[in-house]
């Protein structure tokens, strides 16, 4: 995230977020916003902890609602659904005017945010994977851009991350039992079976580039 953003953390509950771009000066200015009264208490609850009360700007609002005249350059999205998160961007038409930079950890649904992200002109930049407690999770940071818009999986081998002939084997899995679970459905729909063989063939494609990396 670039130094010095006007940030918004968009499902905050504990607030940790707000709370280290403060701390460690990644934002001059961050708001913790969260659906629910109770996750933003705790918010609040962290940020009294850390002395960040006064600092830290609290909303209690649906997505990025009512935020369109804060200021804000950088908007981070973590923890919720792919599809929550592409609900949340389509309803705020807002931050392609203003240009706003999105932080994006989806917890499901890559490919529904990612659909999303397109038709709306961003594209995937940067991508990571992190790993804990054994389970994968997909960080993203786009931009609003013309041109080419990558998916998460195609930066991630473009960059080499360590962690994707994993991640990958864990992708092909999941696409393995859809697989067969489509082919044996009571009437099984043809062109969506096609499309899976297409997905899981292009994911055991990559999974070869990836062993070349270590040669
Ligand atoms: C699992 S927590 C994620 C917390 C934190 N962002 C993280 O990654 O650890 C999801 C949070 O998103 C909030 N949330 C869900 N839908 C939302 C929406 N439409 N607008 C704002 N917050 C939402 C929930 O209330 C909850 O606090």
């Amino acid at each position: 995230m670039p130094q010095g953003a006007v940030a918004a953390d968009i499902g905050t509950d504990h607030g940790l977020v707000p709370a280290h771009l403060v701390l460690t000066g990644r934002a001059r200015a961050v708001y913790a916003c969260d659906i629910g009264e109770g996750p933003l208490n705790r918010a609040r609850r962290t940020a009294k902890a850390l002395g960040l009360e006064g600092v830290i700007r609290f909303r209690l609002t649906d997505g990025l609602d009512g935020l369109e005249d804060e200021g804000i350059d950088t908007a981070i999205l973590a923890g919720m659904g792919g599809e929550t998160m592409a609900g949340i961007l389509s309803r705020a038409p807002w931050i392609k005017t203003r240009g706003v930079r999105l932080v994006l950890q989806p917890q499901s649904k890559l490919d529904v945010l990612e659909a999303c992200l397109s038709e709306n002109g961003y594209a995937i930049k940067d991508a990571a994977l992190v790993l804990e407690d054994g389970k994968h999770y997909v960080v993203l940071f786009a931009v609003l851009c013309e041109g080419d818009k990558p998916r998460a999986l195609e930066v991630l081998l473009e960059k080499r991350d360590p962690l994707l002939p994993a991640y990958l084997e864990h992708c092909i899995s999941k696409q393995e039992k859809k697989l067969s679970g489509l082919r044996r459905a009571a009437s099984p729909d043809e062109d969506e079976i096609r499309r899976a063989q297409e997905a899981l063939g292009a994911l055991r494609n990559m999974k070869e580039e990836t062993k070349a990396w270590q040669q």
